[in-house]
């Protein structure tokens, strides 16, 4: 998957970079990269938004500014971008993400994220530019770049080879091979502290045993929100 990020703040990307699977998608081809809309701007002093039409507070990303980083990227007028590929603009207000598009984005062979800031995108980048807007959850943050980080990781850790074991992309909370419920609970060593002690099937040794606990102990979770 070639990943491309646009966003004022690039930088930011190094350190989510050093993580071992995302070192680890990058090793297998696999590319994350950064565009920063300053770099591309037509606008003077590297300026990216403006002041919203009609008052109110905040800054918005100017739609000029946008068609001028995608085209340099793209080599392309941006309109033409939505039926190309996955054009996603990360805001508040999009589809949630959640573990189905999480799947359905790991299987895409390019991704762009568009990050706002402040006030967030010129209405009409998200009318003429994006196939679509993915928000983390229902709160505002200051800007689109945590989300595309969150986004990436959940992505990136779904491609094959890219966890140690490929295993624990496919039966974890909310897959479907645990029919979407929450992932059963983990124990390791010591399997005795302060008498808190590992159920005994999992030292049973007994593969379908454990199975069929996990299971169970899967689906009592579905029952409604831990804790
Ligand atoms: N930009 C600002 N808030 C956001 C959110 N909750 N999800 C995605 N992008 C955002």
């Amino acid at each position: 998957m070639n990943a491309d990020v646009f966003t004022l703040f690039p930088q930011w990307f190094d350190w989510f970079r050093t993580q071992r699977h995302v070192e680890n998608a990058l090793a297998q081809g696999h590319s994350v990269d950064t565009v920063d809309f300053r770099s591309s701007t037509p606008l003077n002093w590297g300026q990216v938004d403006d002041a919203p039409f009609g008052g109110g507070a905040g800054m918005v990303l100017r739609v000029d500014v946008m068609e001028a980083a995608l085209r340099e990227r793209y080599g392309v007028d941006p309109v033409e971008l939505p039926s190309r590929r996955r054009v996603i603009a990360l805001t508040p207000i999009g589809r949630v993400l959640d573990d189905a598009l999480a799947t359905e984005l790991a299987a895409e062979p390019e991704l762009t994220l568009l990050c706002g800031r402040y006030e967030g995108f010129d209405e009409r980048i998200l009318e003429h530019f994006v196939t679509e807007q993915v928000s983390i959850g229902r709160y505002v943050l200051a800007g689109g770049e945590l989300a595309a980080m969150v986004v990436l990781d959940a992505v990136l850790r779904k491609l094959p080879g890219v966890l140690g074991d490929d295993h624990s992309a496919i039966e974890e909370s909310f897959s479907d091979a645990l029919e979407g419920a929450p992932e059963y609970p983990h124990y390791t060593r010591p399997a005795d502290w302060r008498g808190w002690v590992v159920p005994d099937v999992l030292l049973s040794g007994h593969h379908a045993r454990v199975d069929e606990w996990r299971r169970e102990q899967s689906r009592k979770r579905a029952g409604g929100p831990l804790p």
